[in-house]
């Protein structure tokens, strides 16, 4: 392969660049809106043991890997693994690892967007005061009135979805590095800010406790699994958004240490929603377990109490709906890359297209709130499956192939050569990782839960 090939859609005008976008496609809804809930659902201090082995054991590796084989081809997710794979010789049938992740990609930012609209009202809900002087109970009632209307939801849902295609039209110089340059900052100082409220809490104590104190007892094979696909899902791991960022990465980049920068900030910002929202939580008898509405349901507490609520409120959602955004701008790419390169679309109609089809799947999850709440496969809502497909199956699945395929099939000449690690002891523990250590995991935890082991 030429080694001046560039991508299609531009490269990343800075290293800096690279980094900021990777880390806003990682933070985003997973670390403030799931990982608390997820947490809150499984019991607690365990189940963070878990997610942070994951973080670190398979996380970190795969970040490597998705970015060296993003950077390697310069092309979509799909285009890559076809590529790659005549590259290293492979079997043909590795290209469906593409499709997989675009696939996943999909599904998730159909529900991502739902969510992220919630995110985008409580805007509004903050900057008229709702929350002001209410009562836990009321603050419940809001949020369990405005999930019952899907018409609200709704149209939450349409309008995120439109800036989201908006954003990704503008292509990736001009859209994406400016809308996530200033918010990263200002979400971390909000967050610093409400760990301060936190720690004025009667709970904070007992949040602590949950959040970092392990009682394995509490830990199934499947809450295991739900660790393992929030590494996923927070990171942004295993269906091509960094391989994406990766094809627009310049050869200057040493991927090792972007890959653990972002990895930190991400679990940094997770932990520190948990640090905020558990003691809120036990302050006020509220139950950790209660679901998707957990942060919703908790974080208003805060606003309506604290000295400065009204503006740290309005500006936290702001945030949040940016993280959000700089998320869903990752999930769409890999569609709208492949849409411009190998169907010939302009990315304004490739936008449009997978924009529409993401926004019409999102429907099903706005309904699983309200009017089909009760319709239910598998014992789960239509959200809730997909939510299930998506971070626990396909994920770890796409993730298990991407390190099979960095670990085995490519060849080592290149995967070195990407990596460009300074000492070869370096390069010798990430082959590890990615060939020995992350397959097996995703492979004794899937096992586990199909109750083999
Ligand atoms: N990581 C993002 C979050 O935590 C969501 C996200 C963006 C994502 N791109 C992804 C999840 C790719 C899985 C795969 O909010």
């Amino acid at each position: 392969m030429a080694e001046e090939k560039k991508s299609q859609q531009g490269e990343w005008s800075s290293r800096f660049a690279f980094i900021l976008a990777a880390t806003g496609s990682a933070v985003g809804l997973g670390n403030i809106w799931k990982f608390p809930y997820i947490t809150g659902e499984n019991g607690g201090g365990a189940f963070v043991l878990v997610y942070l082995l994951c973080v670190v054991l398979i996380g970190v590796p795969l970040m490597m890997a998705e970015t060296m084989l993003g950077r390697r081809s310069k092309e979509n997710p799909i285009h890559t693994m076809e590529i790659l794979t005549k590259e290293a010789g492979a079997d043909h049938n590795w290209q469906y690892l593409g499709w997989l992740g675009v696939t996943a990609g999909f599904l998730i930012l159909s529900y991502y967007s739902v969510i992220a609209g919630w995110a985008t009202a409580y805007v509004v809900k903050a900057f008229f005061g709702s929350f002001f002087g209410a009562t836990p109970q009321e603050i419940k009632a809001i949020f369990d009135g405005f999930v019952a209307s899907p018409i609200q939801l709704i149209f939450w849902h349409s309008l995120f979805m439109l800036a989201t295609m908006l954003i990704v039209a503008r292509g990736i110089e001009k859209g994406f590095e400016r809308s996530i340059r200033f918010l990263l900052p200002w979400l971390f100082a909000l967050m610093i800010l409400l760990v301060g409220y936190a720690m004025s809490t009667d709970g904070y104590f007992q949040g602590l406790n949950f959040l970092f104190k392990p009682d394995f007892s509490k830990l199934t094979a499947n809450s295991v699994l739900v660790a393992m696909g929030q590494a996923f899902f927070s990171l942004s791991l295993g269906m091509g958004s960094i391989m994406v960022y990766g094809a627009y990465l310049p050869k200057d980049v040493s991927i090792a240490k972007s890959s653990m920068f972002i990895a930190g900030a991400d679990t940094i910002v997770a932990l520190l929603a948990g640090i905020i929202i558990f003691p809120i939580v036990f302050s006020h008898g509220l139950h950790p377990n209660s679901g998707p509405g957990l942060v919703f349901e908790t974080l208003p507490i805060a606003f309506g109490n604290m000295f400065g609520g009204w503006l740290v409120g309005v500006l936290f959602f702001i945030a949040l709906v940016f993280a959000a955004l700089s998320s869903s701008i990752a999930l769409i790419e890999p569609a709208v890359a492949w849409l411009i390169e190998n169907q010939g679309y302009s990315r304004p109609k490739a936008c449009l297209y997978s924009g529409l089809l993401a926004w019409f799947l999102g429907l099903g999850t706005v309904f699983s709130f309200n009017a089909w709440a009760n319709f239910k496969l598998f014992g789960q809502t239509i959200f809730e499956l997909l939510d299930y497909l998506t971070a626990n199956l396909m994920l770890p699945i796409g993730g298990f192939c991407i390190a099979i395929f960095a670990g085995w099939i490519m060849k080592q000449d290149h995967s070195r050569h990407e990596l460009e690690l300074p000492d070869d002891k370096y390069y010798q523990v990430w082959k590890f990782l990615v060939s020995y250590v992350a397959p097996a995991a995703v492979f004794f935890v899937f096992l586990n839960v199909v109750g083999v082991l």
